[in-house]
């Protein structure tokens, strides 16, 4: 396991896989460090490549708002993606990408120690929790592994093109702040 200083050193010059060719910046992960709770994505888009920064275009917007209704937020949460590089036109990443990069993020759960761990959307929940993960069948249910909950909720992309997901993405998100509760999650 690498140390914070050396990971990011590593991430930030990865030419693992050919997603290195056409990124503006790597997009490693914010937060504090010390988290525990963690958001995970798919991937940076456009305005994240730009940046740097995980969650900063429309479907970061989104993200900030639905954190804010549990009391959530930058300042409390760590967010990161599944790979660290845009995808060209904003395509899943694919499956030789996602091993490729998938070593830093699971450096950086061991480093955060969360006690939970929040997939936004099927990419990351099929990484992360199982490979055949249905986020329309699945979402909202949690998986214990390791002594650290695992959930998935749609993504704020998906939310933005079909707002008929809200409603359930709300009670997912009152599910969650209940587990915060009852692992005593520090918010
Ligand atoms: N979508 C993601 O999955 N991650 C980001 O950082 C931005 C959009």
């Amino acid at each position: 396991m690498l140390t914070w200083e050396e990971l990011e050193g590593e991430c930030l010059r990865c030419t693992h896989c050919g997603l290195c060719r056409t990124r503006h910046n790597v997009v490693f992960g914010v937060g504090p460090r010390d988290a525990d709770v963690m958001f995970v994505g798919e991937g940076p888009g456009e305005q994240e490549d730009l940046r740097g920064e995980p969650f900063v275009g429309p479907a970061g917007k989104l993200l900030d708002d639905m954190l804010c209704i549990i009391d959530l937020g930058r300042h409390n949460c760590y967010i990161a993606n599944i790979v660290k590089c845009r995808p060209p036109r904003n395509r899943d990443p694919q499956e030789p990408e996602q091993e490729a990069c998938i070593g830093y993020l699971r450096n950086q759960v061991a480093l955060v120690k969360p006690k939970i761990i929040v997939c936004l959307g099927r990419i990351a929940a099929m990484k992360l929790i199982q490979p055949d993960y249905r986020i329309t069948r699945d979402h909202g249910t949690w998986t214990e592994r390791n002594g650290v909950s695992l959930t998935a909720i749609y993504h704020p992309s998906a939310l933005l093109r079909d707002p008929s997901k809200r409603p359930e993405t709300f009670e997912d998100l009152l599910s969650l702040r209940e587990r915060i509760r009852k692992v005593n999650a520090k918010v």
